[in-house]
This record gives structure tokens, sequence and C-alpha cells, in this order.
């Protein structure tokens, strides 16, 4: 929810052309962030939203093209994926905006969208889609991969060593949603650069020990979650009950800094206990999405992961920025779709079968 990354790519082999991100206005973010939760009047909300987010992404594919000079009929389609504002797999529904309909009014071109409905109607979580474009660009015959993308929210894709068809991939929880809150609230940062503050501080065993006994933690994949889930209205109760324990609670530990170590280590410790039950015993751990950048993050990472003798570096190392594998993968789910091909692995999303993911809005 910082913005708009757009990649023109092609594929076979993968070529990025051109990139740009559009960071989202004050307004704009706040507002799409209101709508992940529960309020008033949310349907004429989320409609201005809607309205909006598409102008923008409308706009911005146009400035790409405009920028770099690409050729408008060389390009076979947009695959948008638009900002989650409501992620309920338990309940079958899932909600991304960005009419498509203006994108394509905007750029003329055909837009390709609403990529995980299809797979809940299967019965799957709708999440994540990136493992089957991670299978296709980072699987290597000898050795065991782990792509794991920190966004709002961490996944990672388990790729064993050549084999095919035993991809695995889900959410771990929270990655920066909660530690980018807690920054913004404490120090007016949009986020921990490099993750600086929070090494910082110490970690709170009690208060990590009731953040990591949520039950998405517990639950067995396949599992997606969200802001529903983690969120700082949730994060201030845990606080607060901790606080309001005797035995738990020390004074001394409840700054805010330590507090920002905690939220890091929790990232950390559902990632570290998810490869350890991959069955894998070591490989490589590939790192993607804006989280790539927080180095305190991937040290510590690299630290629990050590026993088992993971690497762990960031996806340049294998041919494709951190920050832009997350628009790629959505880019490479369109020529999915164009070529009639799924986009979902139902062995990780748990739907009936792998689907065709997206539908067309045509110029
Ligand atoms: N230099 C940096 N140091 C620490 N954190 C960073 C840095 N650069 C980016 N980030 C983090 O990455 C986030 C943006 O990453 P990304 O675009 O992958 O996340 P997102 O848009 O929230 O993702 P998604 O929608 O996929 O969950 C920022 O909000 C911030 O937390
Ligand atoms: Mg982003």
């Amino acid at each position: 929810m910082d913005g708009i990354d757009i990649v023109a790519a092609s594929f076979e082999p993968l070529q990025l052309h051109a990139t740009l991100t559009i960071p989202f206005e004050q307004d704009l973010k706040d507002e799409l962030m209101a709508l992940t939760l529960p309020s008033d009047n949310e349907i004429d909300r989320m409609g201005k939203a809607d309205v909006a987010l598409a102008k923008l992404i409308g706009h911005g594919i146009n400035e790409l093209i405009k920028k770099n000079k690409l050729e408008r009929k060389k390009i076979k389609a947009i695959g948008s994926h638009g900002q989650t504002i409501r992620h309920r797999p338990e309940d079958g529904f899932t909600l991304q905006i960005g009419d498509p309909n203006i994108i394509t009014e905007i750029t003329q071109l055909p837009v390709i969208s609403d990529f995980r409905r299809r797979d809940m109607a299967a019965g799957g979580q709708g999440a994540p889609l990136v493992p089957a474009f991670h299978q296709a660009l980072f699987q290597h015959e000898q050795i065991d991969r782990v792509i794991l993308n920190l966004g709002g929210i961490a996944n990672v894709s388990f790729l064993p060593a050549g084999k095919k068809e035993n991809i695995s991939g889900f959410d771990t929880g929270p990655a920066n949603v909660l530690m980018d809150a807690w920054c913004h609230r404490h120090t007016g940062h949009a986020y921990d650069e490099n993750g600086d503050w929070a090494a910082n501080g110490s970690p709170i065993r009690a208060l990590l020990d009731r953040l990591y006994s949520h039950d998405f933690f517990a639950r067995k994949p396949p599992k997606s979650t969200g802001r529903e889930d983690f969120n700082l209205d949730w994060l201030d109760d845990q606080i607060s009950d901790w606080r309001n324990d005797e035995l738990e609670y020390e004074e001394f530990e409840d700054t805010p800094e330590n507090i920002q170590a905690t939220l890091a280590k929790l990232t950390v410790r559902a990632i570290q206990k998810a490869i350890y039950r991959s069955g894998m015993k070591n490989g490589e751990v590939y790192v993607c999405g804006g989280g790539a950048y927080n180095s305190h993050i991937l040290e510590q990472l690299r630290w629990r992961l050590r026993k088992h003798s993971w690497s762990v570096q960031t996806t340049d190392v294998i041919g494709l920025s951190p920050t832009w594998v997350e628009s790629t993968a959505f880019a490479w789910l369109a020529m999915r779709f164009d070529q009639s091909m799924n986009g979902n692995l139902s062995a990780v999303t748990g739907a009936k079968g792998d689907r065709i993911l997206g539908t067309i809005t045509k110029v």
C-alpha cells in the first residue's frame, strides 16, 4: 500500500523493458487503508476509491509508455492486480479495486484483472498467486529454493530442487504491515529505513509470545491473511493485555524501539518456522518485495537459519530486482490468461483444481 508498481515485461526469456512506481498521495493511502476494515458508508467510499485508483493506474501506464517510448501496439495486454481492500477466504470472498473499464478507456489497451476470485470460487484461498511464477522463473534442478516476498504480508514459495509437482506456498503472517504502522505512529516515517530503528531495540519475549499466539500462526497451510487479521488495533490490544499482566510486564522493556524489534522478530520467527517445517534441509532463500531492503530482517533471518546453512539473499542475485517481482508476476499471470493456462497452483491455494485466472476488458 505504498504505491502502484508498473512494469512492461515480455517472457521467455524474461525481459523488463520499463518500470515505474507511482506513490500514493497520503489521502488515497489513508482511504485505502481505512477500507480494509469495516466502517461507515463503505459502498460509496469504495466506489470513489475504485475510480481514483483506476485513473492513477491508467495514467501511470500512459506515463510509462510515453517516458520509455514504448510502442503501444506491441503491448498485448495489461495485467492489473488492483488494491486488495478486503480478503476473507473463510467467507469465500476477496476484493481488489481499481476499475479495469477506466484503465482500458485511459490506455486504449485490454486489461486483464480480477485474478483471485476464480480460485476462491473453486474453494481456494485466492492467494498466494505468485508461486507459479516463482516456479517458472526460479526453480533450480539441484538446489532447493525458497522465494520470500516481504510486502505488507509475508509469503513463501517452496521450490524443491527439480520436483515440478511439489511446489507449496502460503502466507506466513505480517511483514511490513505492523512495522510500518508502528513506525509511522512513533517516528512519523512511513517505514523503518533498513530496519535501523528496530535494530536499536531488543525484542520483548513476553510480548512476542503473545503476538505469536494469534491463531493464524498455528494454522496449517493452505492459508492466507491480510490487514483484517493484523492491524494496529489488534497490536494495541495485545500491547495493552501485556501491560495489564502483572507477571509478564516489565516497564523497562516498554519502549517503542523494543516493540518495533519485537514486530521484526515476529516476522522472522514465522518465516523461520515455515522453512524448518517445509522438509527441505538446506538451500537458498531469495527475498523480494520492499522488505528485501530491510537489512535488519535479512540479518535476523540469516542468523536464525544458520543451523541448516540456508543462504539468504535478495532476488537481485537471480536476475530480478526485489522491487519488480510482484508486478512482473501479474504481467506473467496476464500472459497465462491470454494463453488459456492456469495461474493458480491448486496445491498452494487449496482450490479444487488449477484454473485460468482473470477476466478481460477489451478495447
Ligand atoms: N529501504 C527500506 N528499508 C526498510 N523497509 C523498506 C525499504 N524500502 C521499502 N521497504 C518496505 O517495503 C514496503 C513496500 O514494499 P512492497 O511494495 O513490496 O509492499 P506492499 O505494497 O505493501 O506489498 P503488498 O501489496 O504486496 O503486500 C514499504 O512499506 C516498507 O515497509
Ligand atoms: Mg507496494
